[in-house]
């Protein structure tokens, strides 16, 4: 499923909807609701919007579960890192126990920060975790969550949490693995700006390339996977000509 929005923000009330409306069906369902975030500029407009009354009055925090699907690997209180960046624009504002959140564990190495975030998965998940709802960004390298193209995580078949490394620099990160991210009941995509309707394009309608993208790779066994796009992010798609 592919949804256009005229702008970021439209997008953003759009997203806040599916978010609250899964959240709401996951609790009245199964008495929990369980998500992982993304980092990145269009997922944080969602959090900050979440955080007001609107939708957060809607949600019973109380039966929300949330982690994150990446993580780069630096302290808690890092400008760089997905959980401040979550708590600043969310958690800081909506009763949600502190029980609730399992954050990346900042640790000696990202591959003991890997090893400790999978045992807690272990912990919340009896089997391969099935989250409702995985939220994800895309990065214009064709990078999502901290699956980067020519990162041995893209082989990982087995392991529910890996280390990986940005092609750009920066922290090393840790991430969920495509078995884990494609057995999500839904996965969605928050894609904005012209920056990305070139790689928006290539992943969505193909490309001369041998090699997929990482984000490509997404595709759920059992959910469903959506595209949230605004109009500059979707410009280059036949589709929407
Ligand atoms: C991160 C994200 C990463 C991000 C994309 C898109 O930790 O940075 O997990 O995958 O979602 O790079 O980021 P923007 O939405 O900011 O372009």
């Amino acid at each position: 499923m592919i949804n256009i929005y005229a702008d970021s923000r439209e997008l953003c009330l759009a997203a806040a909807e599916l978010f609250t409306s899964q959240a709401v069906a996951a609790i009245d369902k199964k008495g929990a609701f369980r998500v992982a975030l993304s980092g990145g500029s269009t997922p944080r407009q969602l959090y900050e919007e979440l955080a007001k009354p609107f939708w957060r009055d809607r949600i019973n925090w109380e039966k929300v579960l949330i982690f994150w699907g990446d993580e780069r690997h630096v302290p808690a209180g890092d400008a760089l890192s997905n959980q401040n960046m979550t708590r600043e624009a969310l958690l800081d504002h909506i009763p949600i126990p502190a029980d609730n959140i399992f954050p990346v564990p900042f640790t000696e190495s990202p591959a003991a920060a890997a090893s400790q975030y999978e045992a807690t998965l272990h912990k919340c998940f009896p089997t391969l975790p099935v989250f409702d709802l995985v939220l994800l960004g895309l990065g214009k390298d064709g990078h999502t969550a901290s699956l980067f193209p020519g990162n041995k995580a893209l082989t990982e078949k087995t392991r529910w949490v890996c280390s990986s490394r940005p092609l750009s620099g920066g922290p090393d990160r840790v991430t969920l693995t495509y078995p884990v991210i494609n057995q999500a009941a839904t996965i969605c995509f928050l894609v904005t700006g012209t920056d990305k309707a070139g790689i928006v394009r290539e992943i969505i309608e193909g490309h001369a390339s041998a090699v997929p993208y990482p984000a490509e790779k997404i595709c759920p066994v059992n959910g469903q996977l959506i595209w949230l796009l605004d109009q500059a992010a979707a410009a280059c798609l036949e589709s929407s000509k």
